[in-house]
């Protein structure tokens, strides 16, 4: 009796497994559908990022380029494999050579850093996950860091190995676990960046799920690192200085500087593609609420178009805004917490007891923000 009940159990837990496993099977070959059919030209990619990100033109392009080729490359690379080991994903993912152009971005707080690359990665189709250095530097550990990301990457992707390695891992604040130069920085960050080395370079990797151990490749893992990189400026401009050249800093970044700011240049020798991100203007600042589609303006005047209530927003309105975001000094972020601001007395006490047009001017946001 006992044992045709394990039997049955037995039976039954063998059968959730098959359909897990064919479940799996069906989001793999989708994924690698997905990529294989990937036909989103840089224009165009860049065009659907303009939705969301603003400003950031140059950074924006060289972003949807580096995406766009890295997709079709692999899509092209995959579908000839796949042709050749006969149907065998793992075979024509292990046999599928495609060189990979990572990318470093540079740029203040705020700026849209992160977002550009959450942006990009939903609108390629691709896993994405982010990684905070910071969480590293602290613990000062080596080694593990990498394995943690993999599982993260992983769970990113469903829990799906193949679909994990055609992702995105975006590792931010880069910059925090830079040795030498400046003061809270520390030794430990060598051996973080050391350990990123392998994990950035493709090798297979083994994860570990309890008992279960999996092997994930990072050969076709695209790698963005962004951070702040403050002073970094400085360095730059000194050195174009001492070699009397003249121009825009951000033209002449050389690996020479990223490594006088503390970074390994094995490291960010596997970062080829540089983008410096700009200050928002207060202009883009305002653009932020008006036109990004993630624009927390946009949400709270579509929230309380749900009680029939209309906001608007005036032009000085925006631009006192704007201003007022700017001396918090986070970028966009600081548009969040103005704007607020702004409007926590208005959505208490509007909705059931207002309808209609709901106009703020300028001087009604400094009056609330007096
Ligand atoms: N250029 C932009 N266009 C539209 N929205 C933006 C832009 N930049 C920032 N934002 C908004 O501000 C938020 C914070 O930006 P993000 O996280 O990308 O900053 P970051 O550059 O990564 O900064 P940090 O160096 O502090 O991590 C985003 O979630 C987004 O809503
Ligand atoms: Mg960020």
């Amino acid at each position: 009796m006992i044992n045709m009940y394990d039997d049955l159990s037995g039976q039954s837990r063998q059968r959730i497994k098959d359909k897990i496993e064919l479940l799996r099977e069906e989001q793999t070959s989708r994924a690698v559908q997905e990529i294989i059919e990937f036909d989103k030209t840089p224009v165009e990619l860049k065009a659907a990022m303009d939705g969301f990100i603003i400003g950031q033109e140059r950074g924006k392009k060289i972003i949807s380029t580096a995406i766009a080729f890295h997709y079709k490359r692999l899509g092209g690379a995959l579908k000839k494999a796949l042709a050749e080991s006969e149907g065998d994903i793992d075979l024509a993912l292990q046999n599928t050579k495609s060189p990979r152009a990572n990318i470093l971005m540079i740029g203040p707080s705020g700026c849209g850093k992160t977002y550009t690359s959450q942006t990009a990665s939903r609108l390629a189709g691709v896993a994405f996950v982010h990684e905070d250095m910071t969480r590293f530097s602290e613990v000062g550990y080596v080694g593990q860091d990498a394995a943690d990301i993999l599982l993260d990457l992983l769970l990113a992707a469903g829990g799906n190995p193949r679909v994990a390695q055609m992702g995105i891992v975006y590792l931010d604040e880069i910059d925090k676990i830079a040795t030498e130069m400046v003061a809270y920085k520390d030794v430990s960050g060598r051996g973080v960046q050391k350990g990123l080395l392998h994990m950035v370079d493709g090798t297979e990797n083994t994860v570990h799920i309890g008992r279960e151990r999996i092997s994930l490749s990072t050969k076709h893992v695209l790698f963005i690192a962004g951070g702040a990189f403050e002073n970094l400026e400085t360095l730059v401009k000194k050195r174009l200085a001492r070699q009397g050249y003249q121009g825009n800093w951000k033209d002449h970044l050389l690996t020479d500087d990223l490594v006088a700011f503390g970074m390994e240049r094995q490291l960010m020798g596997r970062f080829p593609v540089r983008v410096v991100y700009d200050q928002l203007t207060t202009q883009d600042l305002k653009d932020i609420m008006t036109r990004s589609a993630d624009s927390v303006l946009l949400a709270y005047s579509n929230d309380l178009q749900a009680w029939a209530i209309d906001l608007e927003f005036t032009d000085d309105a925006l631009t006192e805004v704007a201003r007022r975001a700017e001396q918090e000094g986070t970028g966009a972020r600081g548009l969040i917490s103005v704007i607020h601001r702004v409007l926590l007395e208005d959505m208490y006490r509007l909705p059931g007891s207002y309808t209609g047009r709901f106009v703020v001017d300028g001087n009604y946001v400094k009056e609330r923000l007096a």
